[in-house]
Protein backbone atom coordinates (compact mmCIF):
# COMPACT_ATOMS: atom_id res chain seq x y z
CA UNK A 1 0.00 0.00 0.00
CA UNK A 2 1.70 2.86 -1.17
CA UNK A 3 -0.01 5.10 2.01
CA UNK A 4 1.82 3.22 4.64
CA UNK A 5 5.09 3.53 2.08
CA UNK A 6 8.00 6.04 4.58
CA UNK A 7 9.10 9.30 2.92
CA UNK A 8 12.51 9.31 2.24
CA UNK A 9 14.72 12.65 2.85
CA UNK A 10 18.26 12.94 2.51
CA UNK A 11 21.19 15.88 2.97
CA UNK A 12 24.40 15.80 2.52
CA UNK A 13 24.72 15.82 6.25
CA UNK A 14 22.69 17.47 9.17
CA UNK A 15 21.13 20.04 8.03
CA UNK A 16 18.69 18.19 6.16
CA UNK A 17 16.82 17.43 9.44
CA UNK A 18 15.44 21.52 8.87
CA UNK A 19 13.56 19.95 6.22
CA UNK A 20 12.85 16.30 7.85
CA UNK A 21 11.47 18.42 11.36
CA UNK A 22 9.05 20.46 8.71
CA UNK A 23 7.67 17.18 6.97
CA UNK A 24 7.18 15.19 10.46
CA UNK A 25 5.33 18.67 11.92
CA UNK A 26 3.18 18.65 8.98
CA UNK A 27 2.87 14.59 8.92
CA UNK A 28 3.00 13.42 11.83
CA UNK A 29 1.98 10.29 11.22
CA UNK A 30 4.14 9.49 8.16
CA UNK A 31 7.27 7.17 8.79
CA UNK A 32 10.59 9.22 8.02
CA UNK A 33 13.50 7.38 6.70
CA UNK A 34 16.75 10.12 6.82
CA UNK A 35 19.90 10.10 5.24
CA UNK A 36 22.81 11.98 5.61
CA UNK A 37 25.74 12.14 3.82
CA UNK A 38 28.31 12.73 7.05
CA UNK A 39 30.95 11.14 5.24
CA UNK A 40 31.13 13.29 1.95
CA UNK A 41 29.91 16.52 3.51
CA UNK A 42 29.93 19.00 1.99
CA UNK A 43 28.08 18.90 -0.91
CA UNK A 44 28.41 22.71 -1.82
CA UNK A 45 32.20 22.84 -2.38
CA UNK A 46 32.16 20.26 -5.07
CA UNK A 47 31.59 20.05 -8.64
CA UNK A 48 28.10 19.25 -10.15
CA UNK A 49 29.25 15.86 -11.10
CA UNK A 50 30.78 14.75 -7.90
CA UNK A 51 27.63 16.05 -6.50
CA UNK A 52 25.52 13.95 -9.19
CA UNK A 53 27.36 11.00 -8.47
CA UNK A 54 26.76 11.62 -4.39
CA UNK A 55 23.30 12.28 -4.67
CA UNK A 56 22.42 9.61 -7.00
CA UNK A 57 24.22 7.17 -4.38
CA UNK A 58 21.95 8.66 -1.50
CA UNK A 59 18.97 8.05 -4.01
CA UNK A 60 19.84 4.30 -4.59
CA UNK A 61 20.29 3.29 -0.50
CA UNK A 62 16.65 5.30 0.08
CA UNK A 63 14.68 2.93 -3.04
CA UNK A 64 15.72 -0.21 -0.53
CA UNK A 65 12.80 1.19 1.80
CA UNK A 66 10.04 1.34 -1.15
CA UNK A 67 9.20 5.14 -0.60
CA UNK A 68 6.19 6.78 -1.68
CA UNK A 69 8.62 9.81 -2.26
CA UNK A 70 11.79 11.04 -2.14
CA UNK A 71 12.89 14.69 -1.00
CA UNK A 72 16.31 15.93 -1.59
CA UNK A 73 16.34 17.85 1.09
CA UNK A 74 19.91 19.69 -0.43
CA UNK A 75 19.78 22.69 -1.87
CA UNK A 76 22.99 21.65 -3.55
CA UNK A 77 21.72 18.19 -5.06
CA UNK A 78 18.32 20.04 -5.67
CA UNK A 79 19.82 22.69 -7.76
CA UNK A 80 22.72 19.95 -9.54
CA UNK A 81 21.29 16.49 -9.50
CA UNK A 82 17.45 16.49 -9.40
CA UNK A 83 16.51 16.48 -13.09
CA UNK A 84 19.51 13.54 -13.86
CA UNK A 85 17.89 11.97 -10.68
CA UNK A 86 14.71 12.34 -12.07
CA UNK A 87 14.90 10.18 -15.26
CA UNK A 88 16.55 7.31 -12.37
CA UNK A 89 13.77 6.53 -10.36
CA UNK A 90 10.11 5.72 -11.08
CA UNK A 91 8.76 7.09 -7.63
CA UNK A 92 8.23 11.44 -7.33
CA UNK A 93 11.58 12.93 -6.38
CA UNK A 94 11.37 16.52 -5.13
CA UNK A 95 14.03 18.95 -4.44
CA UNK A 96 13.68 22.38 -2.83
CA UNK A 97 13.87 24.94 -5.15
CA UNK A 98 11.03 24.95 -6.90
CA UNK A 99 9.26 25.15 -3.72
CA UNK A 100 11.22 27.55 -2.39
CA UNK A 101 10.85 29.84 -5.16
CA UNK A 102 7.04 29.30 -5.54
CA UNK A 103 6.93 30.73 -2.00
CA UNK A 104 9.42 33.52 -2.46
CA UNK A 105 6.85 34.84 -5.17
CA UNK A 106 4.31 34.34 -3.21
CA UNK A 107 5.32 37.10 -0.60
CA UNK A 108 6.88 39.80 -2.90
CA UNK A 109 4.98 42.40 -4.15
CA UNK A 110 8.17 44.02 -5.61
CA UNK A 111 9.12 40.77 -7.30
CA UNK A 112 13.21 41.63 -6.41
CA UNK A 113 13.85 38.51 -4.59
CA UNK A 114 17.39 37.69 -2.89
CA UNK A 115 18.64 34.33 -2.39
CA UNK A 116 21.62 33.00 -0.52
CA UNK A 117 23.07 29.02 -0.86
CA UNK A 118 26.48 27.51 -1.15
CA UNK A 119 28.81 28.13 -3.70
CA UNK A 120 27.68 24.86 -6.11
CA UNK A 121 23.84 26.23 -5.55
CA UNK A 122 24.41 29.81 -6.37
CA UNK A 123 26.65 28.75 -9.39
CA UNK A 124 23.92 26.73 -10.47
CA UNK A 125 21.54 29.44 -11.16
CA UNK A 126 18.63 26.84 -10.15
CA UNK A 127 16.90 29.73 -8.06
CA UNK A 128 17.19 32.21 -10.84
CA UNK A 129 15.74 29.75 -13.27
CA UNK A 130 12.70 28.41 -11.05
CA UNK A 131 11.85 31.84 -10.60
CA UNK A 132 12.27 33.02 -13.94
CA UNK A 133 9.97 29.78 -14.94
CA UNK A 134 7.12 30.84 -12.88
CA UNK A 135 7.49 35.00 -13.40
CA UNK A 136 9.62 35.81 -15.78
CA UNK A 137 9.04 39.81 -14.40
CA UNK A 138 10.76 38.86 -10.89
CA UNK A 139 14.24 39.88 -10.54
CA UNK A 140 16.86 37.30 -8.25
CA UNK A 141 20.03 38.69 -6.40
CA UNK A 142 22.20 36.11 -5.28
CA UNK A 143 25.16 35.68 -2.76
CA UNK A 144 27.07 32.39 -1.75
CA UNK A 145 27.70 32.54 1.44
CA UNK A 146 30.64 29.43 2.43
CA UNK A 147 30.90 30.24 5.69
CA UNK A 148 27.62 30.17 7.24
CA UNK A 149 27.27 26.05 7.29
CA UNK A 150 30.49 25.48 9.15
CA UNK A 151 29.38 27.81 12.10
CA UNK A 152 25.66 26.01 11.91
CA UNK A 153 28.28 22.65 11.91
CA UNK A 154 30.18 24.01 14.89
CA UNK A 155 27.28 25.14 16.82
CA UNK A 156 27.61 29.00 16.50
CA UNK A 157 24.19 29.98 15.82
CA UNK A 158 24.35 33.68 17.28
CA UNK A 159 27.23 35.87 18.88
CA UNK A 160 29.14 38.43 17.41
CA UNK A 161 30.90 36.00 14.85
CA UNK A 162 27.62 34.60 12.84
CA UNK A 163 26.33 38.50 13.30
CA UNK A 164 29.34 40.36 11.48
CA UNK A 165 29.63 37.10 9.27
CA UNK A 166 25.86 37.74 8.25
CA UNK A 167 25.76 41.61 8.11
CA UNK A 168 28.72 41.06 5.29
CA UNK A 169 27.00 38.30 3.47
CA UNK A 170 23.71 39.93 3.03
CA UNK A 171 24.57 43.76 2.85
CA UNK A 172 24.85 43.56 -0.95
CA UNK A 173 21.86 42.03 -1.58
CA UNK A 174 19.79 43.87 0.98
CA UNK A 175 21.51 46.60 -0.94
CA UNK A 176 19.72 45.54 -4.32
CA UNK A 177 16.13 46.45 -1.85
CA UNK A 178 14.88 43.05 -1.97
CA UNK A 179 11.62 42.59 -0.09
CA UNK A 180 11.94 38.58 0.20
CA UNK A 181 14.71 36.51 1.03
CA UNK A 182 15.32 32.57 0.30
CA UNK A 183 17.24 30.48 2.59
CA UNK A 184 18.61 28.33 0.24
CA UNK A 185 20.54 25.93 1.94
CA UNK A 186 19.58 23.38 4.72
CA UNK A 187 21.56 24.93 6.82
CA UNK A 188 20.29 28.64 7.42
CA UNK A 189 16.51 27.95 8.59
CA UNK A 190 18.73 27.67 11.79
CA UNK A 191 20.39 30.54 11.44
CA UNK A 192 17.16 32.80 11.25
CA UNK A 193 16.78 34.80 14.39
CA UNK A 194 20.37 36.75 13.02
CA UNK A 195 19.38 36.98 9.26
CA UNK A 196 15.80 38.29 10.58
CA UNK A 197 17.24 40.83 12.60
CA UNK A 198 19.77 41.97 9.92
CA UNK A 199 17.32 41.82 7.09
CA UNK A 200 14.53 44.08 8.88
CA UNK A 201 10.74 43.48 9.33
CA UNK A 202 10.39 44.61 5.46
CA UNK A 203 12.22 41.36 4.24
CA UNK A 204 10.35 37.94 4.53
CA UNK A 205 12.40 35.14 4.63
CA UNK A 206 11.57 32.15 3.03
CA UNK A 207 12.41 28.78 4.70
CA UNK A 208 12.76 25.93 1.83
CA UNK A 209 12.11 23.38 4.68
CA UNK A 210 8.53 24.66 5.69
CA UNK A 211 7.48 25.23 2.15
CA UNK A 212 8.34 21.89 1.03
CA UNK A 213 6.85 20.11 3.76
CA UNK A 214 3.47 22.35 3.65
CA UNK A 215 3.79 21.02 -0.13
CA UNK A 216 4.95 17.52 0.48
CA UNK A 217 1.32 17.53 3.11
CA UNK A 218 -1.00 18.98 -0.05
CA UNK A 219 0.17 16.52 -2.83
CA UNK A 220 -0.26 13.41 -0.31
CA UNK A 221 -3.95 14.91 0.47
CA UNK A 222 -4.73 15.07 -3.27
CA UNK A 223 -3.10 12.02 -4.26
CA UNK A 224 -4.84 10.29 -1.10
CA UNK A 225 -1.83 8.68 0.10
CA UNK A 226 -1.51 9.77 3.21
CA UNK A 227 -0.92 7.55 5.95
CA UNK A 228 -3.98 6.25 7.81
CA UNK A 229 -4.09 5.95 12.17
CA UNK A 230 -2.88 7.99 14.50
CA UNK A 231 -0.12 6.75 15.13
CA UNK A 232 3.68 8.33 15.24
CA UNK A 233 6.07 6.27 13.60
CA UNK A 234 9.58 6.65 14.77
CA UNK A 235 11.93 8.03 12.31
CA UNK A 236 14.85 6.35 11.16
CA UNK A 237 17.97 8.17 10.73
CA UNK A 238 21.24 6.72 8.81
CA UNK A 239 24.73 8.12 8.48
CA UNK A 240 27.54 7.40 6.46
CA UNK A 241 29.91 8.66 9.47
CA UNK A 242 30.60 9.19 12.76
CA UNK A 243 26.80 9.37 14.88
CA UNK A 244 28.22 11.01 17.80
CA UNK A 245 29.09 13.73 15.64
CA UNK A 246 25.49 14.13 13.68
CA UNK A 247 23.49 13.13 16.44
CA UNK A 248 25.47 16.04 18.46
CA UNK A 249 24.73 18.96 15.81
CA UNK A 250 21.19 17.39 15.14
CA UNK A 251 19.98 17.82 18.53
CA UNK A 252 19.46 21.03 18.36
CA UNK A 253 16.79 20.31 15.24
CA UNK A 254 15.63 17.28 16.69
CA UNK A 255 15.80 17.23 20.21
CA UNK A 256 14.55 14.10 20.98
CA UNK A 257 16.31 12.10 18.12
CA UNK A 258 19.72 10.63 20.49
CA UNK A 259 19.85 6.54 19.68
CA UNK A 260 17.43 6.38 16.29
CA UNK A 261 20.81 7.04 14.04
CA UNK A 262 22.46 3.85 12.39
CA UNK A 263 25.48 3.82 9.90
CA UNK A 264 25.85 2.35 6.94
CA UNK A 265 27.68 2.35 3.98
CA UNK A 266 26.04 3.93 0.59
CA UNK A 267 27.87 3.43 -2.57
CA UNK A 268 28.29 1.42 -5.73
CA UNK A 269 30.69 -1.71 -4.11
CA UNK A 270 28.14 -1.64 -0.88
CA UNK A 271 25.36 -1.99 -2.77
CA UNK A 272 25.88 -4.74 -4.89
N1 LIG B 1 23.00 20.66 2.44
C1 LIG B 1 23.72 21.70 1.75
C2 LIG B 1 22.72 22.63 1.05
O1 LIG B 1 21.57 22.73 1.42
C3 LIG B 1 24.60 22.48 2.69
C4 LIG B 1 25.77 21.69 3.21
C5 LIG B 1 26.72 21.25 2.12
O2 LIG B 1 27.42 22.07 1.52
O3 LIG B 1 26.75 20.05 1.85
O4 LIG B 1 23.09 23.27 0.09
Amino acid sequence: MKADAPIAIFDSGVGGLTVAREVNRALPHEEIIYLGDTARVPYGSKSAATVKRFAGECVEFLLHFRPKLVIIACNTASATALDSLDEMVDVPLWGVIEPGARAALGASDLRRIGVIGTRATVKSGAYARAVAALDKGATVFSRACPLFVPLVEEGRTEGPVVKAVAQEYLSPVLEQEIDTLILGCTHYPVLKPVLADIAGAAVTLIDSAETTATAAREVLAARGEERAGDASPKPRFFVTDVIEDFERVGRNIWPDMAGSTERVEIGRASLR
